[in-house]
């Protein structure tokens, strides 16, 4: 028996006269290419092996009781799962008006019997041939699709991003050159505190431009991965210290206490410094943001193991508030771009909505990850987890 190899392609033979078959099938088989040959005795069976089996190529006799080779090659090209088998189609009638019907019935080729060996297997190769460049240039042009498809989203979202920054910027900006003009045209009949006022209203405008900058840089260089972390060993007790003190003034005009016991050994991670910082900052400062007056704000700091089979310790900060907390829709929508969601700044405080995808984001570069935990109208909690020192 012939090994049947890997890489054979399978071709088809339907047709009534066993002599045929055999003939055909014998001079396949010793073709210098490995082909396995399968046979259909008419054209309902042959149409039934087509779909089960998927040869690369049929060949099939034109002239068959019950079903004959051009209905069967009809039914084949009519099938989404047949039909981009090709079909040599035999014809021994000798008139061109069959060549001409099956050729526009989808036969890949023709071949007159009685069958040349030569002709046979130059047919074979070559529709065997064409019909994969033809499937590898479907599947390239699929693929194209699929990845303009996805640049186009990709630009959609860029342009939104766009749009929505120079909205951000656009409102700022006027403020400020409506205000340089009140002052320009009536400084001389303008109280000094007047013109005070309006200078202080035009660093705020100036403020929230420059935060907005501030985080779109910063969205821009994560982007283009141009942030390379500096992974160092560090206490991470003196930079959640650091932070808790640097709002705790601000959190004292909300009447919100910041609760932060310093524990007594020190943690090590093993993270970039400043970019954990900025975290651990984003983090407070939305507590602080959304909590209403008079509440409180916790921060805790503990160590877990990865798990039982790894000796690596992750740290977690815990940051969790007694504000209004968030919906599960909007849970899905935190840590995306410009995700101004229902909680409001209690404090007028202002907004760009980037914080959280920043936040996200270099926590991954760290390899640490950040998550929340809210029930709507319980407050609440943030987890940043970092690897730390083993
Ligand atoms: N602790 C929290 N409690 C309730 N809602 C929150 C809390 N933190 C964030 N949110 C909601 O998620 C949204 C996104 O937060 P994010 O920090 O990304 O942006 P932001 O605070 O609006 O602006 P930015 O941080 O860029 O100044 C906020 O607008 C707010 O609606
Ligand atoms: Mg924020």
């Amino acid at each position: 028996m012939m090994m049947q190899r890997d890489d054979a392609r399978t071709i088809l033979v339907v047709d009534d006269e066993e002599k045929n078959r055999l003939a055909i099938s014998a001079v396949l088989r010793h073709a210098p290419e490995p082909y396995l040959v399968i046979t259909a005795p008419n054209g309902l069976v042959g149409c039934k092996m087509a779909e089960a089996q998927k040869p690369n190529l049929i060949i099939m006799d034109w002239v068959m009781p019950e079903m004959s080779g051009l209905e069967a090659l009809m039914v084949l090209k009519e099938r989404e799962t047949t039909h981009d088998i090709p079909v040599i189609m035999l014809t021994g009638l000798g008139s061109s008006k069959h060549v001409e019907y099956a050729l526009n019935a989808g036969a890949a080729d023709y071949l007159r019997i009685p069958v040349d060996k030569t002709e046979l297997l130059a047919r074979v190769r070559a529709a065997i041939a064409l019909a994969e460049s033809y499937s590898h240039i479907k599947e390239q042009s699929e693929r194209l699709e699929e990845q303009n498809h996805e640049l186009l989203a990709l630009n959609q979202e860029k342009n939104e991003f766009l749009g929505i920054a120079a909205h951000d910027l656009k409102n700022p900006l006027n403020n400020i050159r409506d205000l340089a003009r009140i002052i320009e045209q009536e400084f001389q009949t303008m109280p000094p505190e007047e013109v005070q006022d309006f200078a202080r209203l035009i660093g705020q405008s100036a403020n929230k431009m420059f935060e907005l900058v501030r985080n779109l840089l910063d969205v821009n260089a994560i982007e283009q991965g141009g942030i390379k972390p500096h992974l160092v060993d560090f206490d991470i007790r003196e930079i959640v210290n650091r932070v808790v003190e640097s709002y705790t003034q601000r959190a004292m005009t909300k009447g919100i206490t910041l609760n932060f016991t310093i524990p007594d050994e020190p943690i090590v991670s093993f993270a970039d410094e400043n970019l954990t910082e900025q975290i651990i900052e984003n983090l407070i400062s939305n507590a602080v943001k959304y909590s209403p007056f008079g509440k409180k704000v916790t921060i805790e700091i503990s160590t877990t193991q990865q798990s039982v089979a790894s000796n690596q310790q992750l740290l977690t900060v815990l940051i969790r508030d007694e504000g209004p907390g968030i919906s599960a829709d909007d849970q899905t929508k935190l840590f995306g771009k410009f995700a101004r969601l229902t909680a409001q700044p209690t404090g007028g405080e202002h907004s760009t909505g980037l914080g959280l995808s920043i936040v996200k984001q270099l926590a991954e570069v760290m390899k640490g990850k950040v998550w929340c935990e809210s029930v709507l109208g319980e407050g609440a909690t943030f987890f940043v987890q970092l690897p730390m020192v083993v």
